[in-house]
């Protein structure tokens, strides 16, 4: 239901809400009292719901909840980047409300669905379904970043560069779910996770950017059972569907070495120490099994690297901790 409250009126409203009951009656008395009740209910409700969170962005900066974002240029400031990441379940939306720069002069904005680090993509170009280009949307080419921007796994990113000192940009970002989460950054060191691939030809990385102790609970491939540690041109003879463990230090699941594959479903735990700065489990499906992989991680420990010769577990990457 729509409200309309004339100007002064509401302005003694929000006046009401500071005072307390005293002024709360004035208005009331002043023959407002339906409007009022709507408003309250409708203020009730934004509360109720979390208020909307407002914030300055930094040149470098990292964003995990919805809001309202904006950045503003002190001095020129050439290499910015803001980091978004939701929730495994979640994808983003990100709107530009407004935005100030002089693409003639230089500046710069994209956005880029997934994370770059130092040259290297998160999902890999082989495993995002846009061609790399179509990744890229820049401001200063064309007005597509007008309209909302999705992006097709829990992380995005904006790139900017801005010369002149009071320019800048405010951006809307959100966060909607996502049914079959594809490729996946965890934003946390510990979790548990199930990835389901269903008749897709696609293949999905779960990337944890640390160093973790991960277990397999379950996992549903097409075909029968076993874990195979990968020889060199081995692994799963790259026919079928698989799940193959990745470790390496860099976003880029294809530039990452190959520690294990699993070719076969599996019931029971199989646990692995992935002393990387990044673990990735990738899901090669063919499209013609509905594909699913439960697993669990933490970061591994001090003392967990302490007694590796008392168990049995594979240990990949020790040497870079
Ligand atoms: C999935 O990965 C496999 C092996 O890495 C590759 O042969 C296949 O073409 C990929 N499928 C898609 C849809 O990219």
């Amino acid at each position: 239901m729509a409200l309309r409250l004339q100007g002064p009126l509401l302005l003694v409203f929000l006046a009401a809400l500071r005072v307390g009951e005293s002024r709360y009656f004035e208005v009331r008395d002043a023959g407002a009292e339906e409007p009022f009740l709507l408003l309250k209910a409708e203020l009730k409700r934004e509360l109720s719901e979390g208020q909307f969170y407002r914030r300055a962005l930094r040149c470098i900066d990292m964003l995990s909840i919805e809001g309202q974002f904006s950045f503003t240029a002190q001095q020129p400031q050439l290499h910015c980047a803001t980091f978004f990441i939701a929730d495994p379940t979640e994808l983003l939306t990100i709107d530009f409300d407004f935005v100030n720069i002089d693409c003639q002069a230089g500046d710069f904005l994209k956005v880029f669905d997934g994370w770059i680090l130092k040259g290297e993509k998160f999902p890999s170009s082989l495993d995002h379904p846009l061609p790399t280009s179509e990744r890229y949307i820049d401001f200063c080419e064309g007005n597509s970043i007008r309209s909302t921007i999705r992006s097709s796994q829990n992380v995005a990113m904006i790139f900017f560069g801005i010369h002149d000192p009071g320019n800048g940009f405010t951006v809307t970002i959100k966060k909607m779910p996502n049914l079959f989460p594809c490729n996946v950054i965890s934003q946390t060191p510990a979790g548990r996770f199930t990835m389901v691939i269903p008749h897709q030809r696609r293949n999905c990385s779960f990337s944890i950017i640390y160093p973790v102790v991960i277990k397999i609970s379950d996992l549903m491939l097409g075909h029968l059972n076993g874990l195979r540690l990968k020889k060199p041109t081995v692994g799963c003879g790259g026919v079928g569907d698989f799940l193959e463990l990745l470790g390496g230090n860099g976003l880029d699941p294809s530039k990452m070495f190959p520690l294990a594959d699993l070719c076969h479903s599996l019931h029971g735990p199989a646990q692995m120490k992935i002393g990387c700065d990044n673990t990735v489990l990738r899901m090669v499906s063919s499209g013609k099994h509905i594909n699913r992989v439960t697993f669990e991680y933490h970061q591994l420990e001090q003392h967990e690297l302490e007694n590796r010769k008392e168990n049995s577990l594979e240990e990949f990457c020790l040497s870079n901790i």
